[in-house]
């Protein structure tokens, strides 16, 4: 699969972030029919921090993209979260919505599917609006670096989450180890991780575009996690729903897991 691995360069110029909203998350206002696994991570999220076990200061988002769906739930547990991506372009998009700048995605269906987890879908102008409240930043950041976020150095996080970066990032199993080590320098010993990822999968949609996919396998993530140096709390797998019936991508399952880092990491 090497020969078709998409990297930084093709990311810079075919990745577009709104093309890539519209493909995932454009939905009627009251019918949130999206892709198998945003309805299965969106519950993991809110089944993870309204547990009150995973919370604390601050809590670094790596591979954000222009997304926001995953940082809903996250957004009640901590003070503040920090959004990262490669792009640029991407970083834009997301401010674009945290600044309510005209031409923002509308994640308002999302929302309030999230909020009617919580109990309350009338609740989500004020979850939109706590959301914009917390996340403070938004940083440049290479998972391919030893410091991700460099030339910055910041303070370790409590929590460190990413979601459906890694596998696309990553063009082999050797690359995707040293990026989840890479990433780990972010977190404080005993931190969570919060990982979710498809499996199985050797590319995913975006606009007209393909983009490769690190094909993994549940045990070689748990193997590589561990190695890694956490402790594995939470594991999850589900099948995709959509595998013979959608050309977006190709995956055949979805894995949510939760982890601590150990101390002396
Ligand atoms: C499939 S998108 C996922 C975005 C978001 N986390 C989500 O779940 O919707 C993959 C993201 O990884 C980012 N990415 C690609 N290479 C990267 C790298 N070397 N370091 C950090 N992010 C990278 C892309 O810019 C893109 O936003």
């Amino acid at each position: 699969m090497e020969s078709n691995f998409t990297g930084p360069k093709d990311y810079q110029k075919y990745f577009h972030g709104r093309d890539y909203l519209q493909t995932y998350f454009d939905f009627d206002q009251c019918d949130i029919q999206g892709p198998s696994w945003l309805l299965f991570i969106l519950k993991q999220l809110h089944q993870t921090f309204s547990s009150g076990d995973v919370r604390g200061d601050t809590l670094i988002d790596i591979g954000t993209g222009p997304s926001i769906y995953h940082l809903l739930s996250a957004c009640e547990c901590f003070r503040e979260i920090i959004a990262t991506d490669y792009l640029d372009r991407n970083l834009q998009e997301l401010e674009r919505w945290l600044k309510m700048e005209p031409g923002a995605f509308d994640w308002s269906p999302v929302v309030k599917y999230v909020c009617e987890l919580e109990g309350d879908s009338e609740q989500w102008a004020k979850k939109e609006e706590k959301l914009r409240k917390t996340v403070k930043q938004f940083l440049k950041c290479d998972i391919t670096k030893k410091n991700p976020l460099e030339p910055l150095a910041l303070p370790q996080a409590d929590c460190l989450l990413t979601c459906l970066c890694l596998e696309a990032a990553c063009k082999d199993l050797d690359v995707y180890g040293k990026a989840m080590k890479n990433i780990t320098t972010l977190l404080k010993p005993g931190g969570h991780f919060l990982l979710f990822l498809v499996l199985q999968e050797t590319y995913y949609t975006v606009g007209q575009h393909r983009f490769s996919c690190l094909y993994l396998e549940k045990e070689q993530v748990e193997q590589i996690v561990q190695e890694t140096g956490y402790c594995v709390e939470h594991l999850e797998v589900a099948p995709s729903l959509e595998k013979d019936v959608s050309t977006l991508a190709d995956y055949d399952a979805m894995m949510f897991l939760i982890a601590r880092k150990m101390k002396g990491v």
